[in-house]
């Protein structure tokens, strides 16, 4: 039974603005004590922690914590920190940010399929040139991480006609989506794929996967004439002095990536520069405060109501 001396929410949202989080929460549950770290005068008080990127030590006087909610869907920056309590972790998985994943990704598949790179380089020169277009169904769009993201991106790129298929840790089975799982199947996936698009989580398993003897195995057959990736999982899911040598030697054709090892991205980086990459700055999906916190706020209801929590982090799995 939760005692009345431990409901309070505790809202650590790294460098975020607390502003629209902090409003979010006040208008959905007025009658919730809420703290804004570092602001924690009685920490055995809070019972839920609202998260994103917390400070180290965040967690360490939390004697009472009940749950910890990510206020994003990669919770990276939680599993694994040795001041972790044995609470579950909560994800986001919500409608917007999903929508905003795929809206992205989309985006960045036909850059690289219409050839707009091309088209502003041409633009730029005022020159009026159609360059032969490859149909939708004559490219192999292949997926790294079929989850809550990659299954909703995949399906709006069928819709769009490619050939989609997805690579996970355990079998899947979408609609019109050819599933690889597992790394023994990893190489059968790399050597259809025209267009990768990475939605994976970052885990000592993914960590540095899209690196050079990954590219190398992409299908060079396609009608791009040479394969392209696409990153909006974590910055160290890539090797980026791989895809920098990839690009020039025309191991890759072209990239879009909104993470990055370091962010913000080195003004110094060689990947600003180079053609047919497109930067944005980890854009791709972001978490609007009034969507994501109602959920919250339900889930905790629930819990309090002796329901179990949805969308927690398997610990061993770190994802
Ligand atoms: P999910 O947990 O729903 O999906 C993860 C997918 O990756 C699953 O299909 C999972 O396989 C697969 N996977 C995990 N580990 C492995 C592995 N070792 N080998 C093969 N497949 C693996 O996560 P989401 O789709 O919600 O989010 C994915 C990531 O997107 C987040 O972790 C975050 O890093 C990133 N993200 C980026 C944003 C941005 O703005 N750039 C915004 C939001 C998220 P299985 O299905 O078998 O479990
Ligand atoms: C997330 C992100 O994980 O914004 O939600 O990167």
């Amino acid at each position: 039974m939760t005692s009345q001396t431990n409901t309070a929410i505790l809202l650590a949202a790294g460098s975020w603005d607390t502003e629209p989080w902090t409003k979010a929460i006040r208008a959905g549950a007025p009658n919730r004590p809420l703290h804004i770290w570092p602001d924690l005068p009685d920490p055995s008080s809070i019972a839920y922690a609202l998260v994103w990127k917390p400070t180290e030590g965040t967690f360490s006087r939390l004697t009472n914590l009940r749950a910890i909610f990510s206020l994003g869907a990669g919770v990276d920056q939680l599993v694994g920190r040795p001041d972790l309590p044995d609470v579950p972790i909560v994800r986001v998985v919500n409608h917007d940010l999903t929508q905003r994943m795929t809206e992205w990704i989309v985006l960045q598949v036909l850059t690289h399929h219409r050839q707009q790179k091309a088209y502003d380089r041409q633009q730029a020169n005022r020159q009026w040139k159609e360059l032969s277009q490859p149909a939708a169904a004559d490219m192999r769009v292949g997926i790294m991480g079929l989850g809550v993201l990659g299954g909703d991106a995949a399906t709006a790129l069928v819709r769009l006609g490619f050939q989609v298929a997805g690579w996970s840790r355990r079998p899947a089975s979408l609609p019109d989506i050819e599933s690889f799982h597992g790394t023994g199947m990893l190489n059968r996936f790399l050597a259809r794929t025209d267009i990768l698009v990475c939605l994976l989580p970052l885990t000592p398993q993914t960590r540095d996967i899209l690196s050079m003897p990954l590219f190398e195995k992409l299908a060079r057959d396609g009608a791009l004439g040479g394969p392209v990736l696409i990153n909006a999982g974590r910055g160290e899911l890539q090797v980026e002095d791989d895809i920098v040598a990839a690009i020039e030697q025309g191991i890759l054709a072209g990239a879009s990536l909104d993470v990055f090892r370091r962010e913000p991205l080195d003004k110094a980086s060689p990947l600003w520069d180079l053609p047919n990459v497109v930067i944005t700055p980890h854009a791709a999906a972001a978490s609007v405060a009034d969507s994501v916190v109602p959920s919250i706020l339900n889930q905790i209801t629930a819990l309090e109501a002796g329901l179990p929590l949805e969308n927690c982090v398997d610990p061993d799995a770190s994802y």
